[in-house]
């Protein structure tokens, strides 16, 4: 869907998911992650970039599994997290849309669970590539686990955290040869229509993850 049709139907409210290809499970167990490899961090720095032209190829789960733990995985016995948070309140929870479905990333479980069982993909950004990109992730903030964050700083608060995790995610992708963007430009009210999400989660940031397009 262009761009256009895009802002048209999010004007009118209208912009809406497609049917899921195939049948979504309610979760999908991710492999246990490989914390080992990679690029030196310097490198990965040396290779941080921008890129908004994705091949359709689905990225395979036990990259799947990898990515969505260096975003946000639980990396030590007390919980904690790859991203940090204000308070670790661990508000930010990363949302995975595939053509399959939409689903919640459980770090805990290290698992995906189903929360729309329809492909949001399109409707993640005003930008065409989030269409056919094979993965989007969703970045919402769960005010309810901000109680001891001060009223007034939570939402910065939850957008410095999000943002480290996208860092993350550039990282990862950095490292294991894959294309991403963060993006801004989304409508959130869409997205929070799509996901079924309450009053008390916001959305705050997308990002779209994928093989690179190859140049001919
Ligand atoms: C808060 C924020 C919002 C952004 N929103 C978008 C967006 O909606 N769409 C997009 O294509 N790029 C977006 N970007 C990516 C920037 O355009 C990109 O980081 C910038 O052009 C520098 O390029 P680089 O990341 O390759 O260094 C955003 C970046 C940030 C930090």
């Amino acid at each position: 869907m262009t761009t256009l049709s895009k802002l048209v139907l999010g004007a009118m409210g209208q912009l809406r998911p497609k049917p899921a290809l195939g049948n979504a499970s309610q979760s999908i167990a991710l492999p246990p992650p490989d914390k080992t490899g990679g690029l030196p961090l310097m490198q990965v720095l040396a290779h941080r970039h921008s890129s908004r032209d994705f091949a359709p190829e689905a990225v395979p789960l036990p990259l799947l599994s990898q990515l969505l733990w260096a975003a946000n995985g639980v990396n030590r016995p007390d919980g904690t997290r790859t991203a940090p948070s204000a308070m670790n309140a661990q508000e930010v929870d990363v949302y995975v849309a595939l053509p399959t479905g939409a689903y919640r990333y459980d770090a805990a479980a290290h698992q995906l669970t189903l929360v729309a069982g329809s492909d949001i993909r399109r409707v993640t950004g005003y930008q065409d590539f989030v269409d056919e990109a094979p993965l989007d992730l969703v970045y919402v903030a769960d005010h309810t686990r901000m109680s001891v964050v001060p009223v007034e700083q939570r939402v910065a608060y939850a957008y410095v955290a999000a943002g480290a995790i996208t860092q993350n995610v550039y990282l990862f992708a950095a490292s294991h040869g894959l294309a991403t963007v963060i993006r801004a430009w989304i409508d959130r009210k869409a997205i929070a229509d799509a996901l079924g999400l309450p009053h008390d989660q916001q959305v705050l940031l997308s990002q779209t993850v994928g093989y690179p397009k190859l140049v001919q």
